[in-house]
């Protein structure tokens, strides 16, 4: 008998854009879409369209492309939340609602405010409502994993009456533990009759670092859907990492009675597209995506992956994509090349003018840099730098000086607004605290600066900096990106681009902050 279909449901767009600073364009949600689809991610959570205009376009905007995965919308256990997810996901080719609310003890009373017989009969009426317009319904129970199990058994078993095909139980602060958590959902397929007509849906949080291994646990009793993302990106500790569970299920097929349909070698290239528009950085010892995951150190290891790879290999790198992405294109590729390789990698070209910039651009950098990456390919054709006309702050030149016994100095000229030049210079403890000293001095933003990191791109003294910039301001956090082989002037972009999106507008609605 063949295996059973374990569904792959990525929630980076959604969940995954909840962590401070993750938030994401319209377009980086449409480009990482199309990456999940090109890894054949069955369900795509595209975001919560109650949230704001911009989340309402963005989802629909997914659902209006992607053809080969279902696109799911979030929206709260009310009409006036599921009225703008189904009026988002409209043009999918297939969509679902995902509708939640919490059950627990403490969230209901606490945060809702509600009765358990008032959350059961909103539980009820999102379902039914959102069945009147999508045959496709998840219902999730947040917050489960702290849920007294009868409670969840009488919500559960009213809202399948309703028409909810997928059961959703979320360990939302990531309390459980594996043998536990398994036997809450065994637990539960026994208690809800017909239960097998249902697909038992899990998802994680990583608080004790124990997302990932609670919903294997769960899969081994019986559910067919894993809630993940990509590098495990998501609220506080984040969520289970999609990577980890698909390479975990197809490694160890010994034991698990299922299998996905994802095509693993997409996986790193996911990997880095996420981690380059949000701007958080994986870890080098991270699992399936970390820069050491496939480095072997240690003479002794080298000595047995020379002489029989299995001595210390469990997966191959080249099956996760790692190989996939060497050196690419040079000083002397052509635009052809160039063209291909952006179709390659997924990044679309709106128009030949579009190109030839972005080829002006590849030229300039190919004269810096020997070897031309897919990563600088990505930084090359990020949004901020195809469509700065967007930007409120675009920087037109640096320079700085920096000489031992001397303090650093900076001057930086900015276009501001509909193209107002500005000049400003400073000086700081370094270089870096220079120049963001000379462009606060023009952008007054008086946002606190919670992270600098700086990264390089690829290997080599002649790779581009990454720079990640992360400001507050009023509770409001963002991530600024930046790449040059001048890490000054990578600094300055990534400091610019921060400020741009604080300037772009308001916050938007955490769809689980209470009502
Ligand atoms: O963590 C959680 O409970 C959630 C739900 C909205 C599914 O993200
Ligand atoms: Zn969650």
């Amino acid at each position: 008998m063949g295996k059973e279909h374990l569904i792959i449901f990525d929630t980076t767009l959604r969940d995954g854009e909840q962590s401070p600073g993750a938030s994401m364009t319209r377009d980086e949600k449409f480009r990482i879409a199309r990456q999940l689809e090109k890894m054949k991610v069955d369900v795509i959570e595209a975001g919560f369209p109650a949230a704001s205009n911009g989340d309402f376009e963005a989802v629909r905007a997914v659902a209006e492309v992607i053809k080969d995965s279902t696109v799911a919308a979030l929206a709260r256990a009310f009409d006036k939340d599921v009225e703008p997810a189904l009026e988002a996901i409209k043009p999918a080719r297939s969509g679902r609602i995902h509708t939640f609310i919490a059950t627990s003890a403490i969230h209901m009373e606490k945060k809702l405010r509600m009765t358990p017989d008032e959350v059961l009969a909103d539980a009820r009426n999102a379902v039914h409502f959102a069945r009147n317009g999508i045959d496709n319904v998840e219902f999730s129970c947040e917050d489960a994993g702290r849920s007294d199990i009868d409670f969840l058994c009488r919500i559960i078993e009213a809202v399948f009456k309703e028409g909810a095909s997928v059961i959703n139980i979320p360990d939302t602060v990531g309390y459980n533990v594996p043998e536990q958590f398994a036997d809450r959902i065994h637990k539960l397929r026994e208690r809800i009759p017909n239960s097998d007509k249902v697909t038992w849906s899990v998802h994680c949080h990583n608080d004790l670092g124990l997302a990932v291994a609670n919903s294997l646990a769960a899969v081994m009793a019986g559910a067919r859907q894993v809630e993940c993302t990509i590098n495990g990106l998501g609220e506080r500790a984040g969520n289970a990492s999609l990577e980890e569970i698909v390479m975990a299920v197809r490694t160890r097929q010994d034991i698990f009675p299922c299998e996905t349909r994802i095509d693993a070698t997409q996986i790193v290239s996911a990997s880095r597209l996420v981690s380059g528009i949000t701007g958080f950085p994986v870890q080098p010892n991270k699992a399936i995506v970390g820069a050491n995951a496939f480095a072997h150190e240690a003479g002794i290891h080298q000595d047995g992956v020379l002489k029989h790879r299995e001595t210390y290999e469990i997966m191959r790198a080249e099956d996760v994509g790692w190989n996939a992405n060497k050196m690419v294109l040079g000083k002397h590729s052509g635009r052809t090349a160039f063209k291909a390789r952006l179709q390659e990698l997924g990044i679309e070209v709106e128009s030949e003018q579009v190109l030839n910039a972005a080829f002006t651009r590849f030229k300039e950098l190919a004269d810096k840099k020997h070897e031309i990456f897919d990563e600088d390919l990505h930084a090359l054709m990020s949004d901020d730098v195809v469509t700065p006309e967007h930007e409120y702050y675009r920087l037109i030149s640096s320079g700085f000086r920096s000489e031992t016994g001397e303090t650093p100095y900076a001057q930086v000229i900015l276009a501001v607004g509909t193209g107002d030049e500005q000049h400003a210079e400073a000086r700081g403890s370094g270089p870096v605290d220079a120049v963001f000293k000379a462009i606060e001095s023009i952008g007054c933003s008086g946002t606190d600066l919670l992270l600098y990191s700086v990264n390089a791109i690829t290997t080599g003294t002649d790779a581009q900096g990454e720079v990640t910039v992360r400001l507050a301001k009023a509770g409001r956090v963002v991530n600024g990106q930046g790449a040059d082989t001048d890490i000054i002037v990578a600094s300055a972009k990534a400091y610019l681009n921060a400020l741009n999106k604080l300037h772009a507008g308001p916050g938007r609605v955490n769809p689980q902050g209470g009502t």
